[in-house]
């Protein structure tokens, strides 16, 4: 049996399943404080509870979770403050300060394989400077989210490790060198700090505290690809806190445009990705909003038609990454005395699809490969109105994979890899998919654009806020 965590923004799920086939035995799943900004302590508490009765069965195990976060500890190991997540914008006049001195955007990719957003460790390290200067002075050693929850599983004494797919996303990672670019930690916190060592794809980064073996685990993108055994020519839409168009690659991406990042993924290859900050939590708003409940919601939308009786949504509650605006606010325009709550409720899943169609139109243009099959997962696809629009949104059959914990799952493929000691990971069979399909509505997505090009000017006249 192995164990595969996922310690993500919202929760700690746990799945134990068979080596030998990929079958689940057990799933547990313990919720995570809400917010940016979070005691890594709270991930620890969740993990043991998710894991008990699970983790001395396992006869290996891995983490995968969320990226980015920064989770900065002294020198005795403690944290220097709760952790700043992948979704915290604070970061962002810092990401630019950084690209800056890197030499400007496409310098910046050529190195990392990304431009440095808000997102990224680095940006968030160099906030950490800036702002809060003691504790920045405190900071001995800095590890990721996944890192921080497989070392507490780890026997102790265990060195603090992760993997390049994780690291990938830190900005003083070389996907060049696939190594550690210490001097860009030093140039961002002001210091030097101790680093985890990164283990191989497939690699034993030694044991548990049960004696199991113990893989390197990668961030959640990349466990999702490994879970779901992305193929080349597959592009993956995965609907959750964040939207995320990925897609497996051979060769190094670096777009100094910075909408796609180019990660390595957790195999060796490259895992390029665009992110959107918005994606679940906008039908969440707005279901609240309307007072109905996600199926309520499905229903209100469906009884509305294409383009939403020319209301649209610019959704960037949270502000937003691709594109870079992570001062924006969500923005409705189109409203009438004749707009109905079908139409809000229409517009919040046109809203949410045309931001994700966009992401899969950039990460094309930036790889250069056709989709042969477009994948969508997440809780939102479980959406009646969802599974209706996608299809006429994107304007391809979209395929959905059978509803599972695929970064957990991913991280249970990476354990049995690493218990086979195989130069590949082990080949579980493929579960039954279901294919979406429905006539395109190009002209839903033809109002976004034209909305996006009026919205850009506005942002570009105003300012950016003081201390963002
Ligand atoms: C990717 C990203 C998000 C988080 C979500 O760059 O920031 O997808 O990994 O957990």
């Amino acid at each position: 049996l192995t164990l595969g965590v996922d310690t993500s923004t919202q929760s700690c799920k746990a799945l134990l399943v068979d080596a030998d086939d990929g079958h689940v035995v057990e799933a547990r799943q313990v919720p995570h404080p809400d917010g940016t900004e979070v005691d890594p302590g709270a991930w620890l508490t969740a993990v043991d509870e998710a894991t008990a009765g699970l983790l001395d069965r396992a006869d290996a195990v891995a983490v995968a979770g969320q990226q980015h976060g920064m989770v900065a500890l002294d020198a005795d190991d403690v944290p220097v403050r709760d952790a700043l997540l992948w979704n915290d914008t604070r970061s962002a006049g810092a990401a630019r300060d950084l690209v800056e001195e890197m030499g400007g955007p496409q310098a910046c990719a050529d190195v990392l394989g990304s431009v440095l957003v808000a997102s990224f460790t680095s940006s968030k390290l160099r906030w950490l400077r800036d702002h809060e200067p003691e504790a920045a002075a405190r900071v001995a050693r800095v590890l990721l989210p996944h890192d921080h929850v497989s070392r507490h599983l780890a026997a102790p004494g265990t060195e603090p490790f992760t993997d390049r797919g994780d690291a990938s996303g830190t900005g003083y990672f070389s996907t060049v060198t696939d190594d550690w670019r210490p001097d860009l930690v030093e140039q961002a916190l002001g210091h030097g700090v101790a680093l985890p060592r990164v283990v191989a794809p497939g690699g034993v980064a030694g044991e548990a505290r049960t004696g199991a073996v113990l893989a390197g685990g990668t961030g959640d993108n990349m466990g999702a690809a490994l879970g779901m055994a992305l193929a080349p020519g597959d592009v993956l839409v995965s609907v959750g806190t964040s939207g995320v168009a990925s897609a497996v690659s051979a060769t190094r991406v670096t777009d100094g445009s910075g909408v796609v990042t180019g990660f390595a993924d957790a195999t060796g290859g490259f895992l390029p990705m665009v992110t959107t900050l918005n994606a679940a939590g906008i039908l969440d708003l707005q279901a609240r909003w309307l007072g109905v409940d996600h199926d309520g919601l499905a229903e209100l939308a469906m009884s509305s038609s294409p383009g939403a009786g020319g209301v649209t949504l610019l959704p960037y509650y949270g502000g937003e990454r691709s594109p870079n605006r992570p001062d924006a606010a969500g923005t409705w325009t189109g409203l009438s005395p004749s707009t109905t709550r079908a139409d809000l409720a229409r517009a919040a899943y046109e809203a949410l699809l045309c931001s994700l169609a966009d992401a899969v139109d950039r990460l094309v243009a930036a790889t250069g490969e056709q989709p042969r099959r477009v994948l969508m997962v997440g809780g939102a696809t479980r959406s009646a109105a969802l599974q209706a629009l996608a299809p006429a949104i994107l304007g391809v059959p979209v395929t959905l994979p059978p509803p599972s914990e695929y970064v957990a799952l991913g991280a249970a493929r990476q354990a049995a890899w690493a218990l086979g000691g195989t130069a590949e990971p082990p080949q579980w069979p493929a579960a039954g998919t279901t294919v979406l399909e429905a006539a395109p509505t190009p002209e839903v997505r033809e109002a976004y654009a034209g909305l996006r090009d009026r919205t850009d000017s506005w942002t570009h006249t105003h300012p950016a806020p003081e201390g963002t």
